[in-house]
């Protein structure tokens, strides 16, 4: 048995592909479920007022916990981890726990998601940390949509300014996310492919998805990614480059060489098949599915003083059993009523 907070050596065998033959690669871990912005599609303000209770600090997982839970999960095959939230930057002392994560042995890619207003502030200290990849959100380059589509809460010049601070800390290339929802931003997808061509960074369209319960998620307001090539294909001409079957994002290139784009086509395009990612929310449940019901709780187990031998027979367990592919089964499932997801900001992109 080992002994908690012992590192567990790397070379113990990975957990067992899940019941639909797919190994687990990729941690995303939630560190905090507040936000200081208020997107439509993720937490619209009228489900998230000022006074909501979100999690209170000993609710969530400490640095401490959350590296031994890492530790865990690469013991048992994870290469790539991606830090998230919520805003994962209103997570006080951030690069710390980035500094904790970079130096386990068998992390290859450590990267986070951010809206990016706090970005300026902590880009150096993130880099020095040993953060390898930064993705940024970025709706629109109108500033009025940019705040609409943030909900009033943020300006278009804090992710330009982000964008800055990411390249001046030596991040760049940086991902670009972009979610679309029909008639509140589509109109502004060409705008947003003419911002980034050229400079490298590699901007992502997003379908909008039916995360969570509370985002007034209808499929009409979604923009199919293979719509959004054809408008952007009759503009600058794009040509497919192969990806591979656990990537979320089909991926082009501008035949002028312009640089590369990528669409998440998560709603008309499933791709369950390869997916080889497990989520950790900030008061440490493991989610197997970004459409879960419900998570495993880690912490008790954790903070009951479980070794690290049983957390892994645990979460090896759990990954056994999945059997998760909701985007695949979507129309099936929403037509029979299966409409509770766990919130998208509980658990990160
Ligand atoms: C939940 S956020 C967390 C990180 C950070 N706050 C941010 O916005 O980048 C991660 C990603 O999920 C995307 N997202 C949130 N809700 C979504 C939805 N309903 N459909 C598609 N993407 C969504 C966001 O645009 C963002 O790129
Ligand atoms: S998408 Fe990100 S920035 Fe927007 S509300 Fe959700 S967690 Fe906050």
């Amino acid at each position: 048995m080992t002994r908690p907070g012992a590192p567990i050596a790397l070379q113990q065998a990975a957990a067992p592909p899940d019941a639909l033959g797919r190994v687990l690669a990729d941690l995303r871990i939630s560190v905090i479920d507040r936000c200081n912005f208020r997107c439509p599609y993720c937490m619209p303000e009228e489900a998230y007022p000022e006074d909501h209770s979100f999690l209170r600090a000993r609710e969530r997982l400490d640095f401490e916990e959350i590296e031994r839970l890492a530790r865990v999960f690469v013991s048992l095959g994870v290469r790539k981890l991606r830090l998230t939230g919520g805003e994962p930057l209103l997570r006080r002392g951030l690069p710390e726990l980035v500094a904790r994560l970079a130096a386990i042995e068998g992390v290859e890619d450590l990267a986070l998601t951010t809206n990016g207003v706090l970005l300026p502030r902590f880009a150096q200290a993130l880099r020095e940390a040993g953060l390898k990849r930064v993705t940024l959100s970025m709706d629109s380059t109108d500033p009025e949509v940019f705040r609409r589509m943030s909900g009033g809460r943020g300006e278009l010049d804090q992710v330009e300014a982000a964008i800055a601070a990411a390249e001046r800390a030596g991040f760049a290339p940086i991902k670009i996310n972009c979610v679309v929802m029909r008639g509140v931003n589509d109109a502004g997808v060409l705008d947003l492919v003419e911002r980034f061509r050229g400079t490298g960074h590699v901007l992502r369209f997003i379908e909008y998805m039916d995360v969570g319960t509370v985002n007034g998620w209808r499929n009409d307001r979604v923009v199919p990614g293979a719509e959004l090539v054809r408008r952007i294909d009759a503009r600058w001409p794009l040509e497919s480059v192969s990806h591979s079957p656990a990537s979320t994002a089909r991926r082009w290139r501008f035949v002028d060489g312009g640089g590369e784009i990528g669409f998440i086509n998560s709603v008309t395009e499933p791709f369950c098949g390869g997916c080889a990612r497990a989520r950790l929310s900030a008061d440490g449940k493991l989610y197997t599915c970004l459409f879960s019901r419900a998570g495993h709780d880690l912490r008790a187990p954790l903070r009951a003083g479980e070794s690290d031998g049983a957390l892994r027979a645990a979460v090896a367990g759990i990954w056994s059993h999945r059997g998760d592919r909701y985007s695949e089964r979507r129309a099936e499932l929403r037509a029979a009523g299966v409409l509770e997801h766990v919130e998208m900001y509980r658990i990160g992109g």
